[in-house]
């Protein structure tokens, strides 16, 4: 290792505040493409330069460019959006992109296929929406998340509010994105002080993740974020304060061992009128302490596993000027989707949908993007995306019950029998993402099907077992907190983790490496045959893989790796 800083480093110190070269890259009309350092930067105003990798060799042999698109991610804190957001992403993502919509793994909205020239024109309806996508990428505070579970209406306003107040108090202020695509005024001068008062010139190490929570429910994964916030309720089901967890993080690289995926500490306990000022000295302690020379250690979860958290907490609190006091006692039971009706406060309802693998598209046979373009044109309450890539259309009045039901099951909407599949996430990976390895978002659903077969012979076809693939090691699906974990190896090929909690607090354990997928179903039948047959009262299935000796429960942070192997008995194939 050098002890030189990062090329993003440089990239950011020279950005002048994000701005780079990107307005004039916009303007240059022979490729598709921008240069590289601005393909950096732009991360930062949420968009990816993708290209599509189905069309690469045949672009090749013909010389032409690769066929070169963005991704744009929209901030939406929490999740929520009005039915007038709703129906001008729907319009925008039929406008100028793909037509279909991609709900992600952190509650938000990805539009696919957007070309340079559409640009600017994509994010000015997106502000016009009230929406941006600043800081949806890069290295910043990104969207924060809040559980959408729909109970307890009381706590989830106040999480709601508290997730808003972070993402307002962390968003960056350069005025490079309303300069570069809303066609902005420069202002002239004395910007180098005040810009950005949290950040500084070169913002932070790596990404930064929050998500604020509301227990029983562990839908957000706040095991898997930089910070998290977990609300302690009385009795009566208001917030009292909040639990405080840091240093969670899911990427990894094959073969590195340096490199390992880590579930948050739980650092103490602090009063709402805190919260904001406690998440403040967090990301400042990590600008100033984070690792800036070698990106693969940047994020919070390496610093704090390099100082410990004893001294990671006492310099938060010293900068915040405010007390943790001892975690308060909590408890999770899931980090599902509670699917179907439920009901919400003033004789309102919920009803959340399920889509698979958050991907919504006019398909033959399922019209979603027209069936809830249509819920949202005559709907007064809200959409919450879900932080399971599900959409739950809420506050809904009993009159129009009927008729959204009707229309959601028409585009296959419904939840599935299947427990596997309730519980299912993947991540995009090809064609779009460049850092795939293997498929996963086009393939899960096939292998899910064949593992359904299974089960079924099992008698296990509702059991809820939570299954995450990803196509890289990045863990953009939180695969190393699935019950079953897949990640990608190669092209075809999976290496298979085992033996998470069904509570999010646990990660999984290697158990096999490079399976092609028969070999992934023959080393799964066997386990889950010893499941049907052995399996305690209300044991999961996560838990019963460590009892039966599949695999062994996996250590926190640098002990991910420790114990591979380590089984007492092989599933009989
Ligand atoms: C080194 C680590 C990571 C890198 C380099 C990375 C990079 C990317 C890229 C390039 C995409 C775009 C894929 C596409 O839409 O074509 C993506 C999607 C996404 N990533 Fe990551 N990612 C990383 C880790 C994570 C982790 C740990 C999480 C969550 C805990 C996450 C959350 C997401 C989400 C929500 C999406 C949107 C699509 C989806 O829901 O599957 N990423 N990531
Ligand atoms: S996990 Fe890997 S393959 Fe999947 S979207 Fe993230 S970076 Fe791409």
């Amino acid at each position: 290792m050098t002890d030189e800083v990062s090329r993003n480093e440089r990239i950011k110190e020279a950005s002048d505040y994000l701005r780079g070269t990107l307005a004039e890259g916009l303007r240059e009309e022979i490729t598709g493409a921008i240069v590289e350092d601005d393909q950096q930067l732009v991360k930062f105003h949420g968009m990816y330069l993708q290209d599509d990798r189905d069309l690469r060799s045949e672009r090749s042999r013909k010389k032409m460019e690769k066929a070169f698109a963005f991704m744009i991610r929209v901030r939406i804190p929490g999740g929520v959006l009005s039915p007038a957001q709703w129906l001008a992403l729907d319009q925008v993502a039929r406008d100028y992109g793909n037509g279909g919509m991609r709900l992600t793994t952190r509650q938000t909205v990805q539009l696919h296929g957007i070309i340079k020239s559409n640009l600017k024109a994509t994010l000015k309806r997106i502000d016009a929406a009230l929406l941006n996508s600043i800081a949806a990428c890069g290295d910043v505070n990104r969207n924060v998340m809040c559980g959408a579970n729909p109970d307890q209406s009381q706590a989830y306003a106040a999480a709601i509010e508290l997730a808003r107040a972070v993402s307002d108090h962390l968003t960056p202020r350069t005025p490079a994105y309303r300069e570069i695509w809303l066609d902005g005024e420069r202002i002239a001068g004395g910007e180098d002080e005040v810009v950005e008062p949290i950040y500084g010139k070169t913002y932070l190490p790596r990404k930064f993740k929050i998500v604020v929570t509301v227990p029983p429910s562990n839908d957000v994964d706040v095991f898997a974020h930089d910070l998290g916030y977990i609300a302690i309720l009385d009795d009566k089901g208001s917030v009292t304060g909040w639990n405080v967890t840091a240093g969670g993080g899911m990427g990894m690289t094959h073969g590195e061992p340096d490199t390992y995926p880590r579930t948050a500490d739980v650092m103490g306990f602090c009063e709402t009128k805190d919260a904001v000022a406690i998440a403040e000295a967090v990301v400042t302690v990590q600008r100033d302490w984070g690792n800036r020379l070698n990106r693969k250690h940047a994020r919070l979860k390496y610093t704090i596993e390099d100082r410990g958290l004893d001294a990671f907490r006492a310099e938060v609190v010293r900068r915040a000027g405010v007390q943790l006091s001892p975690p308060q006692p909590f408890t999770f039971t899931s980090t599902g989707d509670r699917y179907g009706w439920s009901d919400g406060a003033n004789g309102r309802s919920h009803l959340t949908l399920y889509v698979e693998n958050g991907r919504l598209l006019d398909r033959a046979g399922a019209q979603q993007m027209s069936a809830l373009r249509q819920i949202a044109q005559n709907h007064d309450g809200d959409f919450r995306i879900t932080p399971n890539q599900n959409l739950i259309v809420a506050n809904i009045p009993a009159e129009r019950r009927t008729e959204i039901h009707w229309i959601a099951q028409e585009a296959g909407l419904l939840a599935p029998w299947s427990g596997l599949r309730r519980n299912s996430m993947a991540c995009v990976a090809l064609p779009t993402c460049g850092l795939a390895l293997a498929e996963s978002e086009r393939y899960l659903p096939d292998l899910m099907t064949a593992l359904d077969e299974k089960l079924a012979a099992h008698g296990l076809t509702a059991a809820d077992i939570v299954i995450r693939m990803t196509g890289c090691p990045n863990g953009c699906a939180r695969p190393y907190l699935a019950e079953i974990g897949l990640v990608g190896k190669g092209p075809g090929r999976y290496n298979l983790y085992l033996g998470a909690a069904y509570d999010g607090s646990r990660m999984n354990k290697l158990y096999a490496e490079d399976l092609e997928h028969g070999a992934l179903v023959a080393a799964l039948d066997p386990i889950f045959a010893a499941y049907a047959a052995e399996r305690q009262k209300g044991e999961r299935f996560g838990d019963f893989t460590i009892r039966a000796g599949f695999v062994a429960a996996t250590g926190n942070g640098r002990d991910f790796h420790a114990n591979v192997g380590n089984q007492t008995r092989r599933a009989a194939r």
